[in-house]
């Protein structure tokens, strides 16, 4: 198998589909929002050029998670198409992570070609703070589209980074909204990506600041970790599970086994490190490909997530 010294792996694979996407939100970028949803470049992957390579990643890997991300992976027009040609492959978990803006009208689509999980970023139930966070007004779509993949009995859960001076005010209420829906909520502390590189303290508001607001509110009790997990959980005495995901304050590279492909046929062994590893032209050539999984399991950080000027966008989160 391949491993690292660490005992690390490459077991869920996450695919970025596009870097386009039809949100603004200040921690992806710091440019005016403009009207039109930002452009996906050119020489990107066609669905034929992810099949081959997933394929071939996963008959060397035997990967058990694909999850697809952006970007905003719902603007990928193939999308359905794609996932059913992942699920031919043998890959047991499709998931995807979204912004949810098109979730309400690409919902039965998904479940038909085979999607198994949903994570939804949502940073406020709040349209003001929504707005200011995203520099769009389309909280009221996002949340039909939630309760619509509900309906239809896809697992949701909801992802919201948390920002001092943004939407602290916010993780109480979406606790609750998670609660009612009896789904699983994770808090993201901010992560120093992209153009907050160097400036996310502003912002940052820490796992044990989080934990303090909900107790506010609620008693809980912390749960085992699962191998490989981004988050830590917790459960309240009223038997609602919530997650961290403290990438700052209890980074959880330890045993990290994610390995990320982006839109160009890159691939990358961590999310600190924007060297890509290009593999579009011999991802079929066992020993060439051999050598960059070797490359690319040498980019993971030993203890600490390290930051990145790449934005999440390019990425994939
Ligand atoms: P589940 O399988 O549902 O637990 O999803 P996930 O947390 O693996 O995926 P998701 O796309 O929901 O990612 C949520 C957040 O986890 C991202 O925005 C990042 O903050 C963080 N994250 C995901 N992968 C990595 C990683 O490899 N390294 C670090 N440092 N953080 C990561
Ligand atoms: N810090 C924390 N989370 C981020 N995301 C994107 N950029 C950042 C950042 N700098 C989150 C999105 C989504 C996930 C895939 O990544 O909100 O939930």
């Amino acid at each position: 198998m391949l491993a690292d010294k660490y005992g690390r792996t490459f077991k869920t694979l996450r695919v970025s589909l596009t870097n386009a996407c039809n949100l603004f939100c200040n921690y992806c970028t710091d440019q005016p929002a403009s009207e039109k949803a930002s452009q996906p470049e050119d020489n990107v992957l066609s669905t034929k050029d992810y099949i081959k390579i997933i394929n071939s990643l996963h008959n060397r890997l035997n990967l058990e998670t694909i999850r697809l991300t952006g970007g905003e992976p719902l603007l990928y027009k193939d999308i359905s198409n794609l996932i059913e040609g992942i699920r031919e492959i043998g890959i047991k978990n499709v998931k995807l992570t979204t912004n949810a803006v098109f979730l309400k009208e690409k919902a039965v689509p998904l479940k038909n070609a085979g999607i198994t999980n949903i994570n939804v970023s949502l940073d406020s139930l709040d349209p003001e703070s929504f707005f200011k966070i995203s520099k769009r007004r389309n909280l009221k779509k996002i949340l039909e589209g939630i309760d619509h993949a509900l309906a239809i009995g896809i697992p949701v859960k909801v992802n919201t980074v948390v920002m001092k001076g943004m939407n602290t005010d916010q993780i109480l209420p979406l606790l609750e909204f998670a609660r009612e829906r009896s789904i699983s909520i994770r808090f993201l502390e901010v992560m120093k990506m992209g153009h907050l590189h160097n400036s996310y303290q502003d912002l940052y508001f820490s796992q044990e600041e989080i934990l303090e607001k909900i107790a506010e509110q609620h008693q809980f009790i912390p749960m085992d970790r699962e191998h490989g997990a981004t988050a830590t959980y917790w459960i309240t005495d009223k038997k609602q599970v919530f997650g961290i995901i403290a990438n700052e304050s209890h980074p959880f590279c330890g045993d990290c086994n994610r390995l990320r492909l982006d839109s160009y046929g890159n691939i990358y062994g961590c999310l600190s490190n924007d060297n890509g590893i290009s593999i579009k032209d011999h991802s079929d050539d066992s020993l060439k490909l051999e050598y960059s999984l070797k490359q690319a399991l040498l980019q993971k950080q030993e203890v600490q997530f390290a930051g990145s000027v790449m934005s999440m966008r390019y990425i994939g989160g």
